[in-house]
Formats: structure tokens, sequence, C-alpha cells
């Protein structure tokens, strides 16, 4: 359990199903997320779960359902994917329910998974990408620490069309120089 000013932050489970779908079955959500399906199926949401193992060093996925302390509401959904251990590398990917945003729960949720990633999973590199239209997803980016690494042309196929996608890395370094870890 990871637990910030506002949020705590677990492993998603069965429990979240039913909120998962509420807020990310939206289709703003599915507009800007590179691996959101619309709609999105209970289906899709057991798989996330299934590939999401918290304990052991190999799983390849790490979800976390974070939830506001006030009330226990789920407000959206904070990822490693991809977690490469050969090169202690993950891609971070992050979703907020469209009735929280604007309150910075994606920059505070996030600013601890990245934490528990370089200091308790032994990362030392992390990645994220969003489409060159998502200006909310760079500016949370940029709050995080990331820096832009260039841009990938026609990365994604979304609603049929492709999309630009910039790509960002931060070093267990960078948040170790900032005095933030
Ligand atoms: C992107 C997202 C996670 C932001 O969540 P949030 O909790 O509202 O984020 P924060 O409040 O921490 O920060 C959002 C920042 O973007 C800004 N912003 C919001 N909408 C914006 C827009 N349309 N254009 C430009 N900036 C915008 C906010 O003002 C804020 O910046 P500030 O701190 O300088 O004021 C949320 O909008 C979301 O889940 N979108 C759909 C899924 C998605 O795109 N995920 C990211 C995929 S890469």
């Amino acid at each position: 359990m990871l637990q910030t000013e506002r949020l705590g932050l677990r492993p998603v489970n069965r429990s979240d199903i039913d909120a998962i779908l509420a807020l990310a079955g939206d289709r703003l959500i599915a507009d800007t997320m590179i691996s959101i399906p619309h709609p999105l199926t209970p289906h899709d949401v057991e798989s996330w779960i299934g590939s999401s193992d918290t304990e052991t060093t190999h799983t390849t996925n790490r979800h976390f359902a974070a939830r506001r302390n006030s009330d226990k509401s789920l407000v959206g959904v904070i990822s490693l994917r991809d977690i490469d251990h050969e090169h202690r590398l993950a891609e971070l990917s992050f979703w907020i329910g469209r009735p929280f945003w604007g309150h910075a729960y994606a920059t505070e949720g996030a600013r601890a998974v990245i934490g528990y990633a370089f200091t308790r999973m032994g990362l030392n590199r992390l990645q994220a990408f969003r489409m060159v239209r998502n200006e909310a997803s760079g500016k949370v980016l940029l709050k995080l620490g990331f820096r832009e690494e260039g841009r990938l042309r026609q990365r994604v196929v979304k609603w049929g069309v492709f999309e630009d996608v910039v790509a960002y890395g931060i070093l267990k370094a960078d948040v170790a120089d900032s005095g933030a870890a």
C-alpha cells in the first residue's frame, strides 16, 4: 500500500472492477489512452487484474488503484507496464476518472508510484508516452520530472487515425538529484 497526502494506492483487484468500468469506460478516457479500448468490457478489466502481480520479480505489469483517503472513491489507476528486469525499466501510464480531473491526483499518485519503482523495485528508468494533443498529460509528466526525449511519428492509431506520440523518460538519478527520492 502506498500512501500520499490524499490518496491510498494498492494493486488493483476484483473489488475495483465496477468502479474502473464506470470511470475508464468513458470515451474521453479511451480518447487519449493508448492502452484502453472502447467500449471497455469486464473481461478487459479482469485481464489487467490477472496481469498485475504485486510481489514476484517476474511480473510484467503492476496496476495501482488510487483511492481517495477521504471517502475511499476510486479516482483512477496508475500503472507500471512492460516491466523489464534485465534493463531495470518500465513504462508509467495513468488515467484519472473525469469527475476527479483538475485536482492534481494524477501528479500526486504517479509521484508515489515513481518512488516505489525506483526505491522498492530497484528500477533505473521509467518511460511514458502521450499523444501530441494530450497537453494535460504532458504537463503532468513535466511536473513529475520527466524529460521529453523525442517524437514518434504516427506511433498509434486512435479511432482509425494515425497520431504522433511524444516520448518521455525519467531516471532514478534525476529524482535523487531533485532531492525528491
Ligand atoms: C491527463 C490526466 C491523467 C490528468 O489528470 P489530473 O489529475 O487532472 O492531472 P493534474 O491535475 O495532476 O494536472 C493536469 C494539468 O494539466 C492541465 N490541463 C488540464 N486539461 C488541459 C488541457 N485540455 N490542455 C492543457 N492543459 C490542461 C491542468 O491545468 C494541470 O496543469 P497545472 O498543474 O499546470 O494547472 C487526466 O486528464 C486523464 O486521465 N485523462 C485521460 C487519460 C489520459 O490521457 N491519461 C494519460 C495518458 S498518457
